[in-house]
């Protein structure tokens, strides 16, 4: 327990300020909204994970987060991303050979664990390992900024929140702007908000473009299935995180207009990717999407 304690108190020192991908909220957010709509995956999951309880997503959905921020997991660190060499915001687009690179991106990895995860072959705890991954990156991905070559994925980018020092990447599109809107990022704070965003994709304004989100997905192919979420993503960068360049928002309070602009994107972005997740996990279960 004493080492356990002393390393998270270590990794929030080092790491907090630019580490978290969607931030907690959103991840597990992500992966409540694909326990409401995956059914098959339900036990094939809870299985792998070893856990039955409703949380056996949300429980690992950051798990990846904390491993590519230890020593030994420094290596994974690309795939959590795709560095798309476009040219915001006048020309938007993700190409994966362009774009991956030799030592993978978060295309190639949701690949490999995907390929992973349904082995007879590996151990268990690969093939567990394999499935933290997978319901990881398919919550990266949809993150615009994370589909973005420029600026490190605007990491470098300076701007403020509601009066504090970030940066446009982590912070601010994955972290403050999201917790601002559900006003927490407790375990419960995730499951609300997914809550409220599957009411919205079942029945709500959601509901009659819920059947495009999943347009040519397809268990075979991830590199195209998950190339076409990324690309998708990314189009926002253009439209929402810089329409107007670099210089509209460097430096610049993005609390007001900025936020209420961005919002709705945030929220459509991380029903996409639990709908997806469901979508992907069922798969991977079965064959089929269920949904
Ligand atoms: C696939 O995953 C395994 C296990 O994490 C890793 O050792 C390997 O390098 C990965 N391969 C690619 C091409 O990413
Ligand atoms: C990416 O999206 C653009 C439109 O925004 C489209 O023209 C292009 O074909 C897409 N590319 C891929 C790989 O999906
Ligand atoms: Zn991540």
């Amino acid at each position: 327990m004493k080492t356990q304690a002393a390393a998270s108190i270590f990794f929030l020192a080092t790491s907090l300020p630019t580490a978290l991908g969607w931030g907690t909220l959103g991840h597990q957010t992500v992966a409540y909204i694909a326990t409401n709509f995956g059914c098959a995956t339900k036990t094939k999951f809870q299985g792998i994970l070893g856990d039955t309880s409703t949380n056996y997503l949300a429980s690992v959905a950051t798990w990846a987060d904390t491993y590519r921020y230890s020593d030994e997991g420094t290596w994974t660190a690309g795939f959590h991303f795709i560095d798309a060499n476009d040219n915001p915001p006048s020309s938007c687009g993700v190409d994966y050979s362009r774009d991956c690179g030799d030592a993978g991106c978060v295309v190639s990895a949701i690949k490999n664990y995907t390929s992973r995860v349904q082995s007879t072959s590996l151990s268990d705890a690969d093939v567990t390992t394999a499935a933290k991954f997978i319901i990881h990156f398919i919550g990266d991905i949809h993150q615009p900024l994370h589909d973005e070559g420029l600026d490190l994925g605007g990491n470098t980018i300076d701007v403020t929140f509601d009066g504090e020092s970030t940066n446009l990447h982590h912070i601010q599109w994955d972290t403050n702007m999201p917790e601002k809107y559900v006003g927490g990022y407790a375990l419960s704070d995730a499951k609300t908000f997914a809550a409220t965003l599957t009411t919205k994709i079942k029945t709500g304004s959601y509901k009659s473009e819920k059947a495009s989100w999943l347009d040519g997905i397809d268990l075979s192919d991830p590199v195209t299935s998950a190339t076409s979420w990324a690309n998708d993503s990314n189009a926002y960068v253009c439209s929402t995180v810089m329409p107007d360049g670099i210089s509209a928002v460097e430096k610049t309070d993005l609390s007001g207009a900025y936020y209420t602009k961005a919002i709705p994107v945030v929220e459509l972005q991380i029903a996409k990717a639990g709908y997806r997740l469901a979508a992907w996990l069922d798969l991977i279960a079965t064959g089929e999407t269920g949904l």
